[in-house]
């Protein structure tokens, strides 16, 4: 999608303090048949927050929780990369140095401060970001940290910042978007575990999938959004 294609207006904003999940909040709303484009259910708190695997999402006060409901017309593997380079951007323009996990962690000396869901319903999206800012939980999965952490950030002005990086990254040209996405990366060049093996992770070829080496063979593989 191009920037001609994506509407540069603003976000209707459904804000709460506390609710189960913003994602599930935006979800009922599509299927009310309520949802408009560019509509962003934000909650202070989350009761019953997801992530991705069917983990919880431990949310509690003081962190950003919201959930971005865009009309699409197909779906789009790419978008997921998008995503993460407007969370990692957002980040950089509070002063922090983020590096991506593929497809769209966002990890701050290795420990993640923002993750994204995104999930289909009816010709809507739903991209959903938790991103730690005065809190984060402990997690057996992963080392976690907070924005808190490197700089002074007001949760509405990160949101108001994460609003215009979606917008610019959603709206620019896919061999951009790849090109910021591979210089953020970590891992470019290194061996990681791809379900369970070793394979060398080359980088995103320009359909956006992850190419990955083990051995002499390639193999190409997506971003794993999923459909509620
Ligand atoms: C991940 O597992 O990394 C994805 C986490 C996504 C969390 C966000 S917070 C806002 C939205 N509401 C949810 O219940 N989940 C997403």
């Amino acid at each position: 999608m191009k920037m001609g294609d994506i509407k540069l207006d603003a976000y209707k904003l459904i804000s709460f303090d506390k609710i189960p999940s913003t994602q599930d909040y935006a979800h009922d709303l599509i299927v009310s048949g309520d949802a408009v484009d560019k509509t962003v259910v934000v909650a202070q708190a989350q009761s019953a927050g997801r992530g991705r695997y069917k983990r919880t999402w431990v949310s509690h006060h003081g962190n950003l929780y919201a959930s971005f409901i865009y009309k699409i017309y197909e779906r789009d593997p790419k978008l997921s990369y998008a995503v993460g380079v407007a969370v990692a951007e957002t980040l950089i323009s509070f002063g922090l140095k983020p590096q991506i996990k593929w497809p769209n962690d966002v990890l701050i000396d290795g420990k993640k401060i923002s993750g994204v869901l995104i999930e289909y319903a009816r010709n809507f999206v739903i991209v959903g970001i938790g991103i730690n800012i005065k809190t984060c939980p402990t997690v057996k999965e992963y080392k976690t940290t907070k924005v808190s952490e490197y700089a002074e950030a007001d949760v509405n002005d990160v949101l108001s910042v994460l609003m215009k990086k979606l917008d610019k990254w959603r709206g620019t040209d896919f061999a951009i978007v790849r090109e910021r996405w591979m210089e953020l990366a970590i891992c470019i060049n290194k061996m990681i575990k791809y379900q369970g093996k070793e394979a060398e992770l080359i980088g995103l070829n320009e359909d956006g999938a992850l190419v990955l080496r083990f051995g002499n063979g390639y193999v190409l593989t997506y971003g794993d959004e999923i459909s509620i």
